[in-house]
């Protein structure tokens, strides 16, 4: 039983991680509830009637591929993250490709991002022929160190990217004031962070592209693929407009080489709707993530997400990190309680990119997350039966993993 298939690129624990003998059944609690890692179906019920209605309004109209619902999802969505233009396209990784397209990167040029992100990331770099090089994160906001970027930067730096992992912002202040100082644009990978802000203003529009991810088990999740950009140069948005339909800005002239990157108007109708009740799924993480922590402060053994209250989060995940994460994964399995995992392999270490020559141990803090990353059910829907389940039941794992970790007593000691 896994939600793999509808999360956002989730891994619950394969039962393969947990040989048998490392994790005898008996050591699972059962819990009161069973807890699904994210439950759109029940998000689909809250919306179920607004949202049939705006698809059969598309359907009517026949207006499949951009169209009106497109337009009139852009302007708002524009106007959510503070930016003057939001171009829709057809994924988040399309979203970051045309970023790098707007701004030329190309063949020879190096992109900053860090390691601790979903692969996506480091595709948009390497789809332009640019290299990924990446940075070491904050640990304690698992996001990019702006401390890291002088070593970083060479002649061919043409850009910093910075994620919103988890849906925590990045320093924005700091990584913005080093890229001006360097003249480097900075695109936002925004991804898992629709609706976080820095000093008050929402991610995405901060930098000079935002990039998002409209995928369905995002914070903002279409009823199917779906992601944006935002910026506020017009030039910009024009541009990847063009380079999303073909690289067509009249019909059948075709400037420069573009792709059929958009939207359609069916997943901008649901996207419009969602928009609407955003803000109130984003207050509802946080309650649940203030909920985690004030049950799981303390736990020994477990180290929870910290907040920044400059730059609030919005828990797209909830990720804590412990050791021996595999084996207390499969026990919560084992309980009812699913979880994800976010990321197992840094993006340095992960195959396709071999060729950069990286080894274990380059980037150490990105590494120790992957190693020791849990993500634990979190969406807006998930109710207070469902929390005292999972805080209940991994409390309970960890205490008997402690239990066990102590060296037995010598006998007739006090
Ligand atoms: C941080 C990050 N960047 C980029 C992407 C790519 O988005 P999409 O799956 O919509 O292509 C994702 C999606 O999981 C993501 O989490």
């Amino acid at each position: 039983m896994t939600t793999a298939t509808v999360t956002d690129n989730a891994m619950t624990c394969p039962p393969a991680a947990c040989p048998p003998a490392a994790c005898p059944p008996a050591a699972a609690q059962p819990a009161q509830v069973k807890v699904p890692f994210v439950d759109l179906k029940a998000q689909f019920r809250t919306l179920e009637n607004e949202v049939l209605t705006a698809i059969a309004d598309v359907c009517r109209e026949a207006r499949f591929c951009l169209g009106p619902a497109v337009e009139a999802f852009e302007a708002r969505f524009a106007e959510y993250c503070g930016a003057a233009h939001c171009v829709a396209v057809n994924s988040g990784t399309s979203a970051l490709h045309l970023a790098m397209r707007c701004l030329d990167i190309g063949p020879g040029d190096e992109v900053i991002t860090v390691p601790a992100t979903f692969v996506a990331t480091a595709w948009a770099i390497s789809y332009v022929g640019a290299r990924p090089v990446f940075v070491d994160i904050d640990p304690a906001s698992r996001t990019m160190d702006p401390q890291r970027l002088a070593a970083a930067v060479t002649p061919r730096t043409r850009a910093i990217v910075p994620v919103h992992l988890y849906g925590q912002p990045a320093d924005m202040r700091a990584i913005l004031r080093f890229a001006e100082s360097r003249g480097l644009p900075v695109i936002e990978d925004a991804a898992q962070a629709h609706g976080a802000s820095c000093d008050g203003r929402r991610v995405g529009g901060l930098g000079r592209i935002g990039c998002f991810s409209f995928y369905p088990g995002k914070n903002l999740g279409a009823f199917g693929e779906g992601g944006a950009l935002v910026t506020n140069d017009p030039d910009i948005a024009a541009r990847a407009r063009a380079l999303r339909d073909h690289g067509q800005r009249r019909r059948y002239v075709h400037e420069e080489i573009g792709y059929n990157y958009r939207m359609e108007g069916i997943q901008a109708a649901v996207l419009g709707i969602k928009l609407a009740r955003l803000d109130a799924w984003t207050a509802a993480r946080r309650a649940h993530a203030a909920e985690y922590t004030r049950r799981l402060a303390g736990v020994p053994g477990l180290t929870l997400p910290r907040e920044f209250p400059d730059r609030p989060g919005v828990y797209h995940l909830f990720v804590v990190e412990l050791d021996d994460r595999d084996a207390v994964a499969a026990r919560l399995q084992q309980a009812g309680i699913q979880t994800g995992l976010h990321y197992p392999v840094p993006v340095h270490l992960q195959p396709a990119y071999r060729h950069l020559g990286h080894a274990a141990g380059d980037f150490p803090r990105a590494e120790r997350l992957s190693a020791r990353c849990l993500s634990l059910p979190m969406f807006p829907e998930l109710t207070a039966d469902q929390i005292d389940g999972v805080c209940r039941t991994l409390t309970d794992i960890l205490a008997k993993r402690g239990r066990a970790d102590r060296p037995p007593q010598p006998s007739g000691a006090d």
